[in-house]
């Protein structure tokens, strides 16, 4: 696996170590949350994040794919899996692997305010400033990132690579 990847940008190490001051900035500002963390790609980011959370922290997820530009006009998203309870008058942090064009996270946020949550912020633990098409509030933010393909620590391609400890920039003859 690791023959594939073209250079280490984050290691495991440097990834905690902003994990956990994420953590302890997320601790700060809220006296519970109702986190959603978005499948697959968040999975590893947020099983550290809520353990680096030092208040009452529920856990819900939802799967979703955006349907590119289509969904900012029309506000849908594809809910492959959605929240198990009602989120009215709860503060909300969704917790997503990478922001890339924002489509996504412009249109699951909406989403989610219109079902009465009380607020909903944005964890991110990475952004690639270049490639965005909508803007974005990033409440959260773990690195902000070149545009180049990113895999590990839950980011795939072609549903491979999450379970690397690090994220590392992918060989484009693997994709080209
Ligand atoms: P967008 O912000 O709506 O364009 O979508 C962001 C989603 O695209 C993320 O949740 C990832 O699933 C995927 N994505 C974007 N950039 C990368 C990358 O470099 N590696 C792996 N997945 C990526
Ligand atoms: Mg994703």
């Amino acid at each position: 696996m690791t023959s594939d990847i073209e250079k280490i940008l984050y290691t495991e190490k440097e990834i905690h170590s902003r994990v956990q001051e994420m953590g302890e900035e997320i601790s700060k500002e809220y006296s519970e949350i109702y986190s959603v963390g978005i499948l697959k790609g968040a999975s590893i980011f947020y099983a550290d994040l809520v353990r680096a959370v030092k208040i009452p922290v529920m856990l819900d997820f939802m799967m979703v794919s955006s349907y590119g530009a289509e969904s900012v006009t029309s506000g849908k998203v594809d809910i492959k899996k959605d929240l198990e309870r009602d989120i009215s008058g709860k503060d909300l942090l969704i917790v997503e692997d990478i922001i890339d064009t924002g489509i996504t996270m412009k249109c699951l946020s909406k989403i989610l305010k219109e079902r009465g949550a009380k607020s909903v912020k944005i964890a991110a633990l990475l952004s690639k400033p270049d490639r965005r098409e909508v803007e974005v509030d990033i409440d959260y933010l773990g690195f902000s990132v070149p545009d180049e393909f990113l895999v590990g620590y839950g980011l795939d391609y072609a549903e491979k690579y999450r379970n690397l400890p690090f994220i590392g920039v992918l060989k484009r003859s693997v994709y080209e």
